[in-house]
């Protein structure tokens, strides 16, 4: 017998499920889920796997994709098109589909998929001799050095800055020292002239705009240091701005509160926007 999906309103061939490549729980990680034990013909702790999974919707204000009662009807079915006895069922709802960009879509439905298996209980010599666990290190998530599509706290980020009427989100690790952008690298000027932008370890992603302004940045012999600043810093900067593929170089001309030199982009950050559309049409090119 073929195992049975539900995807956005519709029972379909397992093997035939399928979510637009533009869903944002494939491109940002922005969606929830649940998995439910069905237990010799019946879901344990329904309802409190299905509170769960409202409290976790409205942590990330999307949307129920439909009722409960109507849920609840397409579990039990899903249930019988698969002849589950002993098995899972897993639910899982994104923000839906979207043209790719950090904030919250404005039209998007939330998508809605369900699929369910059976599974074999343990063998009993499995429970008698127990299993083995390992002890690692909770990185979760302290790996912004890759760039994986993990981006959900980046999304909420670009949310809330987009909510302050601000263009981006620098965020502040524990020590207060700026690690990044939501979707760019951070930069300021010192009062002294000094570029500064933090160094790449695992705090950020290392924007391949990033080292190619930096390399800009040696050959015009700008001054310029590889170190963290702290948001104070930031604000008595003379001049900041965020750096990344789809915003080039940037000014920043405000942050938070504080209006950052004369409120007007900088010259080192319009040098170096330059420096970078420059390269942009020449060497870093490939055809
Ligand atoms: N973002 N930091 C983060 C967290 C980023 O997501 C990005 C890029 C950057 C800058 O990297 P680069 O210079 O290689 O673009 C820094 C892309 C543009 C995005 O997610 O849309």
């Amino acid at each position: 017998m073929s195992r049975i999906a539900y995807v956005n309103g519709r029972y379909i061939p397992h093997a035939d499920a399928a979510v637009h490549v533009e869903d944002r729980g494939y491109q940002f990680a922005d969606g929830v889920y649940e998995v439910v034990l069905v237990y010799h013909g019946a879901m344990v702790d329904e309802i409190p796997h299905l509170d769960r999974l409202d409290r976790s919707l409205g942590e990330l204000r999307i949307a129920a994709p439909m009722s409960r009662p109507a849920l609840r009807s397409v579990m039990r079915e899903l249930l019988r098109r698969n002849r589950i006895g002993t098995g899972l069922i897993y639910m899982q709802v994104t923000r839906g589909v979207a043209r790719r960009d950090h904030p919250f879509p404005k039209h998007a439905r939330p998508a809605l998929v369900l699929t369910a298996k059976r599974i074999a209980l343990p063998a009993a010599a499995t429970i008698e001799n127990g299993v083995k666990v390992i002890s690692i290190r909770d990185i979760r998530w302290e790996r912004c050095d890759i760039k994986t599509v993990a981006l959900l706290p980046n999304v909420l980020g670009k949310q809330q800055a987009k909510e302050a009427g601000a263009y981006e989100a620098w965020q502040v690790d524990d020590d207060g020292l700026v690690t990044e952008g939501t979707s760019t690298n951070a930069w300021i000027v010192t009062r002294e002239g000094e570029l500064v932008t933090r160094s790449a370890n695992a705090a950020i992603l290392n924007g391949i705009t990033r080292l190619t302004l930096l390399k800009l940045a040696e050959r015009e012999k700008l001054k310029f240091v590889e170190r963290s600043f702290t948001v104070d810093e930031a604000k008595q900067a003379r001049e900041a701005f965020i750096s990344s593929a789809t915003s080039f170089v940037t000014p920043v001309t405000q942050i938070d509160d504080v209006v950052i030199g004369n409120g007007k982009a900088g010259s080192v950050g319009l040098g170096l926007r330059q420096a970078y559309l420059d390269y942009a049409a020449g060497e870093g090119r490939t055809s």
